[in-house]
């Protein structure tokens, strides 16, 4: 077996900057400190029971606050908590998916010695690993998940091009992804008793590699923003509230798979995400990261301020 000797410095004509830097110690953490779908999770000590109480919707959950759901028998709630988890872990291999596809996009544009190619290729091997232990975790339920709507789909090509295209906004469209799950899963682990054990360690891995991964994000647009013409500029400022709060509610919020398979009223849906200011609050939230961001780079002006109210 091989050691692995870090490279960095072998490859290097010039002194790298600082964001080449901060990129290095990026590929040299999934070096030292990586998960593997199917040797670092005891997938068979831990059966998926569908009727288990641990599925059942956290009680600060949009949904678990409506009669709709408290006057279901507890079996029910714990299939249909088992049912939003597997849901959402499709939404994440969706989004997973065209993640790697505009990272390995986005490598193709990059030249000999960017460390930026190097880290892209670690994120889409990570990616991989995380997709196959939401695939696992699903195939396992025996539960069925939600489909990709075909608008959805076709999206999802033009987004993936985005890393090749305008890879600042795609950046922007992997921290509205990746920020509403990570504050989730995170917010999970606190109550980690009363997680399934299968969960609980695909959300400890999930956090874990995903801090790198938002690290990445942040330190490519913060690095390249101000580089930007006026007009990719004007276009990402215009683009990031509308994209933002439309990937926080696919990141947080029921696909319509979902509703349409428990009939869930419309009112329901209604008082438990629309009309509900602790959910707006959870997702203004979620979003305050990234929010904070765009606000340092001078993608929140006067005019789109009105944008931000009404998409997040
Ligand atoms: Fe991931
Ligand atoms: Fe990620």
């Amino acid at each position: 077996m091989s050691t692995y000797t870090p490279t960095q410095n072998l490859t290097a004509l010039t002194a790298p900057t600082p964001f080449q830097r901060r990129v290095q110690q990026l590929s040299e953490r999934s070096v030292s400190k990586y998960y593997q779908a199917f040797t670092d999770i005891d997938w068979q000590a831990h059966p998926i029971d569908p009727r288990d109480p641990r599925f059942e919707l956290d009680p600060d959950h949009p949904l678990a606050t409506t009669d709709w759901y408290r006057d279901k028998s507890s079996k029910e709630r714990a299939v249909i908590g088992l049912d939003f988890v597997t849901a959402s872990m499709k939404i994440g291999v969706v989004f997973e998916n065209v993640l790697q596809r505009g990272l390995l996009q986005l490598a193709m544009t990059l030249p000999d010695r960017d460390p930026s190619f190097r880290y892209a290729y670690h994120e889409v091997i990570e990616e991989a690993q995380h997709s196959l232990m939401f695939q696992e975790f699903i195939d396992r339920s025996t539960r069925p998940s939600s489909t990709l709507s075909p608008g959805k789909r076709v999206a999802t090509h033009f987004i993936a091009n985005l890393g090749r295209r305008f890879p600042e906004l795609f950046m922007l469209f992997v921290l509205g992804g990746e920020e509403p799950i990570d504050r989730e899963q995170r917010r999970a682990l606190k109550h980690r008793q009363t997680l399934h054990p299968l969960l609980a360690r695909i959300m400890q891995i999930h956090v874990t590699e995903e801090a790198r991964h938002l690290c990445f994000a942040r330190s490519w647009l913060t690095e390249r923003v101000s580089h930007l013409s006026n007009t990719k500029r004007w276009a990402l400022s215009l683009a990031a509230p509308v994209l933002l709060g439309f990937m926080a509610r696919t990141m947080l919020e029921p696909p319509r798979s979902l509703v349409t398979r428990y009939a869930i009223p419309p009112e329901v849906i209604e008082a438990a995400y629309r009309n509900n200011a602790t959910h707006r609050a959870s997702v203004r939230d979620a979003l305050s990261g990234v929010t904070s961001l765009c606000d340092e780079l001078g993608l929140i002006r006067p005019f789109t301020r009105p944008l931000w109210r009404w998409a997040i």
